[in-house]
């Protein structure tokens, strides 16, 4: 089986993820909750793999929230920030995760606009902030499409949000543990990120980076460990956005997710997952009825290659790609239906493969075959 679906989830993980998962399940206690070894171990294993994210984020431990993934910090920080009368800006390459929780805010009163894309796929910094208004309170965007690869330049959306006051909210689950990223430099807000793609952890682990200062009304309250007596919630990052036990057992794998990443360098292993993208787009650009989609010019791109051949629906092809090769790739919409839409690939979907830096070239090479095969069939 070879696996070309990481941007949708990591398949391939260092087995130091598995083995730190294990010993939480067999030893951890539940964190801030009690004064003996286990909870204690808790505490401290939890700790330090938020400032691990807070190293890699720019930002200190506090000011990471951990959630169950990115779609929970999405829905925390709009919900949290977003009143009836501000307005939001968003671009056409969203997640459903950015996108369904701004729908739900538009019912509620909050004004909501759109910046396009163009023939790539790119979205401009300028267009965003053409969309800029009086009451605009923050703007969403994602750190890469989840279809095309393309980045959006965060920084100078950022600068130019900052700029005006707004907040910048960033989506980051196709590129955090792939890019870095510094709340400070980058001019942002609250960076969101899941812990199970690029990061190597678990299913069930992610979390926000949110900038020292910043409150966000929480999505949940409850158990916290501290302040039992209040009423409210405690006001104090991170327990503000933490209600409830938290994934011990995930977080104690993504600390090791993560020292994987720090050992081997995050440009190294970008650079080998784009090698491998990149080596995949050359061989089917010049194939006979394939189409790919995205922004190939720029070197700098999420190691994503999305693509479809003839009018042939992308669930077939898929559907082929797996019986036939034992090629993992995913097919279909991806929860981007704004991008579909500016593609015009709404009934076909798209197939697309998505490389981990545990790929080869030689699994790359078969997959270039096999793509090659059914365009010839
Ligand atoms: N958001 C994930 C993807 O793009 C699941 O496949």
């Amino acid at each position: 089986m070879i696996y070309f679906d990481s941007a949708a989830t990591s398949y391939y993980r260092p087995e130091s993820v598995a083995l730190a998962v294990a010993e939480a399940i067999r030893h951890m206690g539940n964190s801030s909750r009690g004064m003996h070894g286990a909870s204690l171990d808790a505490s401290r294993t939890i700790y330090e793999v938020r400032e691990k994210l807070g190293t890699m984020f720019g930002c200190g431990p506090s000011q990471i929230a951990f959630t169950s993934n990115v779609t929970e910090s999405l829905n925390t920080v709009l919900g949290g920030l977003l009143r009836p009368g501000d307005h939001v800006v968003t671009t056409v390459l969203e997640h459903n995760s950015v996108l369904r929780p701004l729908y739900r805010l538009e019912q509620q009163g909050v004004e909501l606009s759109a910046a396009g894309c163009d023939a790539l796929g790119n979205v401009s910094a300028q267009d965003i902030e053409s969309l800029f208004q009086n009451n605009t309170r923050a703007v969403v965007c994602t750190h890469a499409s989840n279809l095309t690869g393309n980045l959006t330049d965060i920084r100078e959306i950022g600068r130019l949000a900052h700029e005006r006051g707004i907040l910048m909210i960033v989506d980051g689950a196709q590129t955090a543990g792939v890019f870095p990223v510094d709340l400070f430099k980058d001019h942002v807000d609250v960076f969101c990120f899941t812990g199970h793609k690029s990061l190597l952890g678990p299913q069930g682990t992610g979390g926000m980076a949110v900038r020292k200062g910043l409150l966000i009304s929480p999505l949940k309250t409850g158990g916290s460990g501290i302040k039992t007596f209040d009423r409210g919630q405690p006001e104090q990052m991170p327990e503000r956005l933490e209600a409830g036990t938290l994934n011990g057992h995930g977080i104690a794998g993504l600390g090791a997710g993560i020292d994987y990443i720090r050992s081997q360098g995050m440009e190294k292993l970008r650079q080998k997952e784009q090698h491998l993208a990149g080596m995949f787009y050359e061989g089917v650009r010049e194939i006979p009825g394939v189409t790919l989609y995205g922004d190939f010019s720029k070197e700098e791109r999420a190691p994503i290659v999305s693509l479809n051949i003839k009018e042939m629906v992308s669930g077939e092809v898929s559907y082929l790609l797996t019986e036939k090769y034992g090629i993992c790739t995913r097919s279909g919409g991806h929860c981007a239906p704004l991008m579909h839409e500016a593609f015009g690939t709404k009934e076909q979907g798209m197939v697309r493969f998505s490389f981990s830096s545990f790929n080869t070239g030689e699994q790359t090479e078969q997959a270039v075959e096999a793509v090659k095969e059914i365009a010839e069939s």
